[in-house]
């Protein structure tokens, strides 16, 4: 009877803690999913559980990401993309802040295009969207980057000036434009405000050459990135694959803000437009990383996208090291947030309070080392578990690391070349690294093998390798049957062996 009792007692006191009648990670049958139809992420915490993402059952696909630099956000959204296009073959486009994103998609087969670099981007193409919404837009861009909202006066004669130009140029306003009819730019908007301040009749001059010194900073010779016809087809880079937008070489940051608001704009009437079909998974990712201006003002396309949800058939990446520098909003109505290593308490606060996860993660967070990260979802139903959980380690594609055995040097000796029909041998670093391995040598010296390689481009000439090998104690048979598996015949591996 005791017995009994003793139970009955652990047993409610137990049921109060939220441990237990809780769980601390949601169900596996959320967390696990259908690989061909969900990206792996990596095992979580508590219970190992391997998590896949998937959008299916989240409030839509869009995607926000913190964490202190080094943290592992871009490392993260390089993977991400990457099992996107195997899954779905997703389309990317990276709209790149500070060009951190090229090497690594020259190396994945995608196309950089680098503003400021022989890249131009006249934001009043229509690309198929009528020039009334084009307007609106442009002006909306002004509003975020400067102060002319205070200024109506100014406000009113930039937007009919722009107007004019679209008039000018023979487009009727509030119907979709024809096909492959050249856009007005921003310098004859300039032109239209110039000549009105030359005919003398405005009321208000001040204004008038207030509007002009506002629009001229982007048409000026040399700064005119956004007022000169385009060189590329935004509409083309939807279906290009991987495309990195680098915006590095932008003068600042309200060009960068510019070219992003216009990239979001075009790209979200564009998918508007194509309509959503769930079954296929998601055709364009988005990423915007570290777009402070467009990712926290209020009036940005990248906060309507986010409130809007599912209609636009793109997953946005709203990525920042900074999370007060993403608009609360966006926290609020985004599926998913990954939150890496964070440390002050002004953006533990922030987050906080926008996602309201328990004081047991805020201390996770902070203690986090690279790839940690805790994942808060936003189901489209009730749910009965934590929303927020812990990944102990974001499971990333490792880039394919190519290294280049240079037989040039050996090519010099004209004998040898004769027989010689490759110049170079190329490995993937693993590979290579097994073959060191097998080879017996120590981690150090393989170590050292790979930073001498890594300090010349990932390549190696021949009689400097073999030297290498040597200091590794590794004997003559083993580089001679080496040099014998990548092809090259008895003779020459004798004489290079003698050689060096
Ligand atoms: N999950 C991970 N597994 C293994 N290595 C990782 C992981 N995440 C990041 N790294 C490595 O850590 C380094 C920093 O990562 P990354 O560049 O992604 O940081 P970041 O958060 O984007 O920083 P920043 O804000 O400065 O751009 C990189 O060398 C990356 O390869
Ligand atoms: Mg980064």
């Amino acid at each position: 009877m005791s017995l009994l009792k003793l139970q009955y007692i652990m047993g409610s006191q137990i049921g109060r803690r939220s441990f237990f009648s809780r769980p601390p990670e949601p169900p596996a049958d959320i967390l696990i999913n259908d690989p061909m139809k969900a990206i792996y992420i990596g095992t979580t915490k508590l219970f190992n559980i391997p998590f896949s993402w998937t959008f299916s059952n989240l409030t839509n696909p869009h995607i926000a990401i913190v964490g202190v630099t080094g943290s592992g956000k871009s490392y993260f959204v390089k993977s991400f993309l990457l099992r996107a296009s195997y899954i779905w073959n997703a389309n990317a486009v990276i709209v790149d802040f500070a060009g951190e994103y090229k090497k690594w998609t020259i190396q994945s087969g995608g196309v950089v295009v680098s503003f400021g670099k022989g890249s131009y981007m006249n934001i009043m193409d229509l690309a198929g969207i009528r020039p009334l919404d084009r307007v609106k837009q442009i002006m909306n861009s002004f509003d975020i980057i400067s102060d002319i909202s205070t200024f109506p006066e100014q406000k009113r004669l930039t937007q009919e000036a722009i107007e004019q130009a679209y008039v000018n140029m023979g487009y009727i306003i509030a119907d979709k434009p024809p096909e492959g009819k050249k856009a007005p730019t921003l310098k004859d908007v300039i032109a239209l405000l110039e000549e009105k301040l030359q005919e003398g009749t405005y009321e208000y001059p001040a204004e008038l050459e207030n509007a002009v010194y506002r629009l001229r900073q982007f048409a000026r010779e040399g700064d005119d990135y956004f007022a000169r016809e385009s060189t590329l087809d935004l509409g083309k880079l939807i279906t290009s694959g991987l495309v990195d937008i680098d915006l590095s070489g932008l003068p600042d940051e309200n060009f960068r803000a510019m070219a992003a608001l216009f990239i979001l704009q075009t790209l979200k009437e564009k998918m508007r437009a194509e309509g959503f079909s769930e079954t296929k998974g998601l055709k364009l990712l988005v990423v915007l990383d570290e777009a402070w201006k467009v990712a926290s003002d209020p009036k940005s396309d990248a906060i309507t996208i986010i409130r809007e949800g599912r209609k636009y058939q793109f997953g946005l990446i709203v990525a920042s090291q900074e999370p007060t520098d993403i608009n609360q909003d966006i926290f609020s109505n985004v599926g998913t947030t990954f939150i890496l290593r964070t440390k002050f308490e002004k953006f533990l606060n922030y987050l906080q309070t926008s996602i309201n996860f328990s004081n047991f993660i805020r201390n996770e967070i902070s203690n986090f080392g690279v790839g940690q990260a805790a994942v808060e979802m936003l189901f489209t139903t009730a749910t009965r578990f934590p929303s927020t959980f812990i990944i102990e380690k974001i499971h990333g594609e490792e880039p394919l690391y190519v290294y280049i055995l240079d037989l040039t040097d050996i090519l010099a000796s004209s004998e040898i070349s004769a027989n010689i029909i490759q110049k170079e041998y190329q490995f993937e670093k693993e590979e290579l690294r097994t073959k060191f391995i097998e080879f017996n040598m120590t981690s150090d010296s393989i170590e050292a093998i790979f930073s001498k390689m890594d300090s010349q481009s990932r390549s190696i000439k021949t009689r400097e390798f073999i030297q290498e090998l040597r200091n590794a104690n590794v004997d003559n048979a083993v580089i001679a049957s080496f040099l014998k598996n990548i092809g090259l015949d008895d003779a020459i591996i004798a004489r290079i062996i003698s050689n060096t």
